[in-house]
């Protein structure tokens, strides 16, 4: 059966609690995200013991973020890793995402972050980014494709907006996704994996709703159970 387009994000304590997560869903879900405390705490090696011998595609959550040299730099010194994604974020300017997308190897897409959904509307005005945060979303994220960014990471309530400002061929990856009826934790603005597909989202960040579970394999299971069905009762 084709893997769910899921990526589970494993925030885990420990390299050995990761690893364990990873080999547990990998067989459920397409993708898993490493993000900035894991592999800095652990290193390049964080790659090889999540990866394990399943062959599971890597989402390394790094925000990357600096002039576009320095940028350049940093993604060819990951590139050996084989990321499936690379994210760096779209305030970088077209200048840096552009560096970051000529030194990506071939199979890996660099994906922009428009706007952090930490930041409020005020949080916004202050940084001097004017008007509602929605539009600076869509600009950013067409700021982000007009230089070479073959996906977007932005939140299930804009990812309707953000396709209708991309088009189809942009891979669009929405974290704040949570099951009905599960525990939405600090996420503020969440949609569940359903809505977020049928929204146009293609690839869905799950962390604690399946690592938080007594059993992340059957969740995992479940979730790629649920999109399936949605799947099959489309017209
Ligand atoms: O546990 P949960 O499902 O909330 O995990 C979501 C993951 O997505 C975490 O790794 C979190 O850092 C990340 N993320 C997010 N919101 C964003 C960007 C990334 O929750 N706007």
């Amino acid at each position: 059966m084709t893997p769910a387009p899921i990526a589970v994000a494993l925030d885990a304590p420990n390299l050995e609690t990761a690893a364990r997560w990873a080999s547990l869903v990998t067989p459920h879900v397409s993708t898993v995200k490493v993000g900035l405390e894991l592999y800095l705490r652990y290193g390049p090696d964080v790659i090889a013991s999540v990866r394990g011998a399943s062959g599971v595609q890597i989402f390394l959550d790094l925000k990357l973020h600096d002039i576009p040299n320095t940028v350049a730099g940093a993604v060819r010194a990951v590139g050996r890793l084989k990321p499936a994604i690379l994210t760096v974020h779209a305030t970088g300017g077209p200048a840096m995402i552009e560096a970051a997308v000529q030194a990506a190897p071939e199979r890996t897409q660099i994906a922009a972050v428009t706007v952090l959904t930490s930041l409020s509307a005020a949080d916004l005005a202050r940084l001097g980014v004017q008007g509602p945060p929605d539009d600076a979303v869509r600009r950013l994220a067409a700021l982000a494709v007009g230089a070479g960014a073959q996906a977007l990471v932005c939140s299930p309530r804009e990812v309707a907006a953000v396709r209708a400002e991309v088009g189809p061929r942009i891979t669009l990856i929405t974290p704040g996704v949570r099951p009905a009826g599960s525990d939405t934790q600090d996420q503020a603005r969440v949609a569940t994996p359903e809505a977020a597909i049928a929204d146009g989202a293609d690839l869905l960040v799950i962390g604690r709703p399946i690592t938080g579970s007594p059993d992340p394999g059957a969740a995992a299971a479940g979730i790629a159970a649920a999109l399936r069905r949605t799947a099959l009762s489309r017209p």
